[in-house]
This record gives structure tokens, C-alpha cells and sequence, in this order.
């Protein structure tokens, strides 16, 4: 049966990702491929209200597989949160004769994309596209392997001037909610401890891990603590902590910021942008709507998108507990 769809809207939204260029271009592609139109929508949400809309060809994504950031922009729109915002999203859709959407996003897109979808009925469909890799129903989300990288990198940088000082150096990566980035990239980096927001370890339990990680003859020591930990104390606070409860202790604080959101993707993260873009519109063409695209064991599957956005993403408690040994 001929398919309903002939002409598919994809834009970018929320924090952006390295991948997200990839992942348009994989779309775009796979629509040129199918034969059915393909359009741009910039700035997110707020481009969609405006009609900031661009035909997207085959052509129109050239060299942009290896680019960070998203071409088309991306955006928190806080009119999209009101009926009234939504409506005239919808009637520029209907406008522009857009029958579908690819959102490329975190859960704000895609809570934004199901409430547009209860609301008018419009099919769509999201391939998950954050650093944080918080979202349920992929084991990886577009960007997460390149701040990884990024992360780690620095990381590294900061070993060699902590260890030729013998310093202690707390380095604060990003996770507001999670601390999948914090955790592998402390256990990449060979981070004496690691701070995340799902577990907390207790100020008493750092100090005796520095204590221990000193008597043990070890020159420098670093603490990746992700953004939304819950000691209760910052970097910032955590460093002046430690300064007043443990002697001797020379320590630094580095916060390694939005330099994890940026970046050439890597390669993992461009095959599995190239991956979703197709199976995203794959997916519509062949009738299947208010899905994520997400994988699950090296296989693209469809996940319901409500529960993508509802579910909790949990923490690698035996990589916590790998971490652990290796700080010995
Ligand atoms: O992209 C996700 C994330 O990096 C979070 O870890 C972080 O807290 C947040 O975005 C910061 O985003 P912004 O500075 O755009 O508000």
C-alpha cells in the first residue's frame, strides 16, 4: 500500500548534540531516497510557530556528517507550551503540506511532540538526541559518545598538570539528572572517585577515599562529579570541604561545561545518526507513529515515545562498583 506520508518536517530541539547534523542529513536523505518531500524546520518549536521552514534535498546536506552542533538550530520555546502556540505550529504544518515529523531530541521534544500529537493527531517520530544519554528505550543517545570522548580528553589534559603538581583536582562534567557521562567518563579516565546524582556517597566516604588514596602512595588524585550529584555541595563547595576536613590536600576545581556539547561527532555517533535518520523514516512511511527510534543491543527498535519520556534511565551499578575496585 502507497504510503500517506509525502512530505516529512525534521528540525532540532532542546540542548543540542553532536550527531544532530547527521542525523538531519540521514533524514533528508532517506526522503530523497523514498521519493517524498523533505523539510528544515529551524529553531526548533519556535521555528515550527513561525513557518521557519527550508526545503531540505539530497544536496542540501552535503559535508555535514562531521559538523558539531545542528545547522538548523535548536531552541527552548516556551509559546509552544501554550494551546494557542501549538495551534499555530499546527496550522503552519498544514500550510506548508508537512504530513509528518522527525524531532530530534530529549524528552522536552519529545513531550512537546506528544502533546502536539494527542492534540491534532499529527504523526510523529523522535530519534534521541542528547549528551546526557538519559532516555528510556535506547541504550545510546546521539551525542553521548562524542561528550564521552570530549570528557575523557580533558580529562587526561587535567591528569598531567594534577599529577605534576600533586594536586586534587575535582572536575565537574555535565548531567544535570544522571551521571552516565560522569560515570564512564571517571572510569575512562581513571577518576579516583566519582560523584553522580543517583547515588549518594556521602562526604565522609570521600574524605576517607582521599585519605586512603594518599596513604597508598598515589601523587594526584581526581573526582568527576556530575553536575546534579547530591552531596549537597557544588565543586566549588566540595573543594573548600576538603580543604578545611582533610590536611595537606592542594586542590583545584575544573568545570568542564558546554565544551562536551560541542565537537566533531564521533564516528559511532554518525553511523548511528545515519541508522536512526533512515529507520525514522522508514518508520512513518510505513504507518508506525508516536515511536522513538532507539537501540537496544546494536538493533534499531521502535519504543513508544509516552514511555520514553515518562521512564527513568538507571545508572551501570556494576560499573560504579568496577570503579570502586579500580580506585584501590
Ligand atoms: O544537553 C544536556 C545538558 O547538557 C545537561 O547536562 C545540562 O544541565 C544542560 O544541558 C544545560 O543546558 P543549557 O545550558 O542549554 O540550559
Amino acid at each position: 500500500m502507497e504510503s500517506q506520508i509525502k512530505k516529512i518536517g525534521v528540525m532540532t530541539s532542546g540542548g543540542d548534540a553532536p550527531g544532530m547534523n547527521a542525523a538531519i542529513r540521514s533524514v533528508a536523505r532517506a526522503c530523497a531516497y523514498h521519493n517524498i518531500e523533505c523539510v528544515g524546520i529551524y529553531r526548533g518549536y519556535e521555528g515550527m510557530i513561525e513557518g521557519d521552514f527550508k526545503s531540505l534535498n539530497a544536496r542540501s546536506v552535503n559535508h555535514i556528517i562531521n559538523k558539531g552542533g545542528t545547522f538548523l538550530k535548536s531552541a527552548r520555546s516556551q509559546e509552544f507550551r501554550t494551546k494557542e502556540g501549538r495551534k499555530q505550529a499546527h496550522d503552519q504544518l498544514l500550510k506548508e503540506g508537512i504530513d509528518a515529523l522527525v524531532l530530534i531530541g530529549g524528552d522536552g521534544t519529545f513531550t512537546g511532540g506528544m502533546i502536539f500529537n494527542e492534540e491534532f493527531n499529527f504523526p510523529i517520530i523522535g530519534i534521541p538526541g542528547t549528551i546526557d544519554n538519559d532516555i528510556v528505550g535506547t541504550n545510546y543517545t546521539l551525542g553521548y559518545d562524542t561528550a564521552l570522548n570530549t570528557a575523557v580528553e580533558a580529562i587526561d589534559k587535567i591528569r598531567d598538570t594534577a599529577s605534576s603538581h600533586r594536586r586534587l583536582f575535582f572536575v565537574e562534567v555535565m548531567g544535570r539528572d544522571v551521571g552516565h557521562i560522569a560515570l564512564n567518563a571517571g572510569v575512562g579516565s581513571g577518576a579516583e572517585e566519582i560523584l553522580v546524582p543517583e547515588e549518594d556517597l556521602g562526604l565522609d566516604r570521600l574524605l576517607e577515599s582521599l585519605e586512603k588514596s594518599r596513604q597508598t602512595g598515589k601523587s594526584s588524585s581526581i573526582v568527576v562529579v556530575a553536575e546534579g550529584d547530591k552531596t549537597g555541595k557544588n565543586v566549588f563547595e566540595l573543594r573548600d570541604y576538603v580543604e578545611e576536613n582533610l590536611e595537606g590536600y592542594d586542590v583545584r576545581v575544573s568545570v568542564l561545561g558546554h565544551m562536551q556539547r560541542g565537537g566533531s561527532p564521533s564516528c559511532f555517533d554518525r553511523v548511528l545518526a545515519s541508522r536512526m535518520g533512515v529507520k525514522a523514516v522508514e518508520s512513518l512511511l510505513a504507518g508506525k507513529f508516536n515511536y522513538m527510534v532507539g537501540t537496544v543491543n546494536n538493533k534499531l527498535e521502535l519504543y513508544p515515545i509516552d514511555k520514553a519520556v515518562k521512564g527513568h534511565s538507571k545508572i551501570d551499578a556494576e560499573l560504579l562498583r568496577v570503579s570502586d575496585i579500580m580506585s584501590i
